[in-house]
């Protein structure tokens, strides 16, 4: 049996609701295994089979009419063409809700033509891979990919082969990437700067490319949910801010592979332990954000006095939540300074400050550092923003 998706709930709320619903998100995240769970008796078609390629491209009204409703039409990404007549059925009869299920591994490009082909028509689902709220075999060495959960000791050989595929697949339809080796040495490069201000040039230089190349395979990392992208906020409290994001791997277990981290033991002693449960607790918070069908949001602060607080959440009426990342196990209060700075600029649109940490087994949970600066372990945390009351 699958293991239920968050994301499922949302799902069927969108087919009631629209004639069509796109599922997005990196490849094997389990956006086909959650489409064919949702709706078992639909049509299934896998657009990446070149058979069916050339049927659609030579002729497109017959292969949609050979179609029974409804239908999965699997990796949109490898004939966007059908959208425009996809659409021109959906308005023969507008009110046939949840005919037309789509997933796509390449937001952007995919966005742009769900956009012009099927304004209003479609609603836009994000799966990422596993979140704690949905697997409690996640953690920061497997990360969330369903099939590395499921055979964790296969985990390096999955991660190789995964990234041998996303080069050729993805990276090679989205653009003429000449130098696949030099790609791959890029992808290392990133993970060396996982949690770090994003800095162009220090990545050109070691692999001798230029910058705009690098924008452009940052680009792709980016539209095949890949890395995540945590923007400075856009509000400064009257400091002067670092402009720059910070960037992550957005799976920790990928993070890891690409950092050579093997085994726990590794992780705990590695200088990259604490980047990395940072950027595993920021893709927790983006996950139970789209989960819910809200908006992905998510910033960093960092003013040029160096103050630093490392996520900020935007909340209701003008509020946010500020989350700082602590991969140790003990919690002290110098940790919660930062934040007391940051929320004496903010002053009370401040609705939450909270220090994210790792479970200690001896200690009990402490619950406040200082007044007003919460300390919940990530699962605790997680508890939290996967509940509906926040
Ligand atoms: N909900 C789930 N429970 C258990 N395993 C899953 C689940 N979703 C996906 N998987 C596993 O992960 C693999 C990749 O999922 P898939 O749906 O093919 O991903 P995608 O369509 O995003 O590339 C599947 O073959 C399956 O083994
Ligand atoms: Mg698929």
């Amino acid at each position: 049996m699958p293991i239920a998706r968050r994301q499922a709930g949302f799902l069927e709320k969108a087919m009631r609701q629209f004639p069509a619903v796109v599922l997005t998100g990196p490849r094997r995240a389990g956006k086909t295994m959650l489409l064919r769970t949702a709706v078992p008796r639909a049509q299934y078609v896998l657009l990446e089979d070149p058979d069916i390629q050339d049927r659609v491209r030579s002729d497109p009204r017959s292969f949609l009419e050979s179609l029974r409703l409804p239908v999965i039409l699997d990796e949109i990404q490898n004939t966007p063409q059908l959208l425009g007549y996809v659409r021109s059925i959906i308005d023969a009869h507008p009110r046939r809700m949840g005919q037309w299920l789509f997933t796509g591994s390449q937001e952007a490009p995919l966005m742009q033509g769900i956009t012009e082909s099927m304004a209003g028509r479609a609603a836009v689902l994000q799966l990422l891979p596993f979140s704690r709220a949905e697997s409690p075999k996640v953690d920061l060495l497997k990360g969330g990919f369903p099939e590395v959960l499921a055979r964790p000791a296969g985990r390096e050989l999955w991660f190789a082969s995964y990234l041998q595929t996303y080069i050729e697949r993805d990276v090679r339809s989205i653009t003429q990437v000449r130098d696949l080796p030099t790609f791959r040495r890029f992808l290392s490069l990133v993970a060396s700067r996982h949690g770090q201000f994003l800095n162009k040039s220090d990545l050109a230089a070691p692999l001798g490319v230029t910058v705009p190349t690098i924008t452009e395979w940052l680009y792709i990392l980016e539209i095949t949910g890949q890395i995540i992208l945590v923007p400075p906020y856009f509000e400064n409290f009257g400091k002067r801010l670092v402009k720059s994001p910070k960037i992550y791997w957005g799976d920790s277990g990928m993070a890891c592979y690409l950092l050579g981290i093997q085994t726990q033991a590794e992780l705990e002693r590695s200088p990259f332990l604490g980047a990395i449960f940072e950027g595993h607790l920021a893709a927790e918070i983006l996950k139970s954000q789209i989960n819910r069908g809200q908006r992905k949001e998510l910033y960093c602060f960092r003013d040029q006095q160096g103050l630093e607080v490392d996520f900020l959440i935007p909340k209701p009426n003008a509020k946010f939540w500020l989350v700082e990342a602590k991969a140790g196990r003990t919690v002290q209060t110098t940790m919660a300074k930062p934040m007391l700075a940051l929320k004496k600029a903010a002053g009370d649109r401040v609705a939450r400050s909270i220090i994210v940490h790792r479970k200690s087994r001896s200690q009990p949970e402490m619950t406040t550092v200082s007044p007003g600066i919460e300390a919940l372990s990530i699962e605790r945390f997680s508890d939290e923003i996967n509940s509906a009351k926040n």
